[in-house]
């Protein structure tokens, strides 16, 4: 299979066969990345944007660290040091800076849909780095990317995710990613935290941790994300953590081989224990590592290069 889009912008639509060949791609990246010497040239030459309009500290600094990692020169906007405080638009930014040719933009909005609005009107590559409420799509590769280290199939796999379901850009990519792949996602929440229109997404839902929490082999925990609340959607964060925090208590109601994951950042002691963290059911710090890799292969592919292609001897 070829990839032949111009920009990634969601996993809903993408093909499993898609999903796939960016996973496949990102294998021979992690063995590079394990070398003395991880610079490799296909994106010599290239020039690639971080146009960063809401805080990242992950996935900023991996698409940096993969940028290099393939020999491109990459470049950092965020809003507080551009012209946008100056009230530019978003398209004359993007404009203006594609007219100093850049090849692709690494784009982070809190409004949904700004990375496609961009995406149609430019002839660089954008990738999607987060679009409000909306889509993570590399956030959801590195994921499935680390899950595949951890498992012998996604066919069956019971995937929970656990947390602010209502602001999550993580869940919906990752609800999308994963059933594609044959898991079985649920979700587990106050109702306050479910979104309204849940019953068009393929999960299940639930509203108790500890009902939800028996037969999953895979907990996904989100933080509550108060930056998009405009009020009070729980009563505490005690009463919430009481209810819905992953701690040492719990995971001893769960499978004894259970995979821990969360996107970050973490507030510790709120929705994940920092034993649990740090415990050895835990790939966040993997999940993180995988990042650079996947971001690697998706740059590789938007720009042209071939999964079969011998990248460096
Ligand atoms: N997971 C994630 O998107 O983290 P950052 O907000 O730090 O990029």
């Amino acid at each position: 299979m070829k990839w032949t889009r111009k920009d990634l912008i969601t996993i809903e639509e993408l093909s499993k066969g898609e999903i796939n060949l960016i996973l496949d791609t990102a294998e021979p990246f992690k063995e590079i990345l394990r070398r003395n010497i991880k610079k490799v040239p296909p994106l010599r030459g290239r020039t690639v944007l971080n146009l960063f309009y809401e805080p990242s500290t992950r996935t900023a600094a991996s698409f940096s660290i993969a940028a290099k990692r393939l020999s491109a020169e990459i470049m950092s906007i965020s809003t507080s040091t551009s012209s946008v405080k100056k009230g530019e638009t978003l398209l004359d930014t993007a404009r203006n800076l594609e007219a100093m040719r850049v090849d692709m933009v690494v784009m982070r909005h809190s409004c949904e849909g700004a990375p496609k609005f961009l995406a149609e009107r430019i002839n660089a590559s954008v990738i999607n780095a987060g679009d409000g409420n909306h889509e993570h799509p590399t956030q959801c590769l590195l994921d499935l990317s680390t899950l595949k280290e951890n498992v012998k199939t996604f066919n069956g796999l019971k995937v929970l995710i656990i947390g602010d379901i209502r602001h999550s850009r993580v869940a919906r990519s990752n609800i999308w990613g994963l059933t594609k792949l044959g898991a079985k996602v649920s979700v587990c929440a106050p109702p306050t935290l479910i979104p309204q229109n849940i019953d068009v997404l393929p999960v299940d839902v639930y509203y108790h941790f500890d009902e939800a929490i028996k037969d999953k082999d895979v907990i996904y925990l989100l933080r509550i994300q108060r930056e998009r609340m405009k009020k009070g959607l729980f009563p505490s964060t005690r009463e919430y953590m009481n209810l819905f925090s992953m701690d040492r208590s719990r995971l001893k109601q769960a499978k004894k081989d259970v995979i821990i994951m969360h996107p970050g950042p973490i507030n510790r002691g709120v929705e994940l224990d920092g034993d649990v963290a740090d415990s050895e059911n835990s790939v966040i710090l993997n999940q993180v590592t995988n990042g650079v890799a996947v971001r690697m292969a998706v740059l590789y592919l938007l720009n042209g290069g071939n999964k079969n292609e011998k990248i460096i001897e």
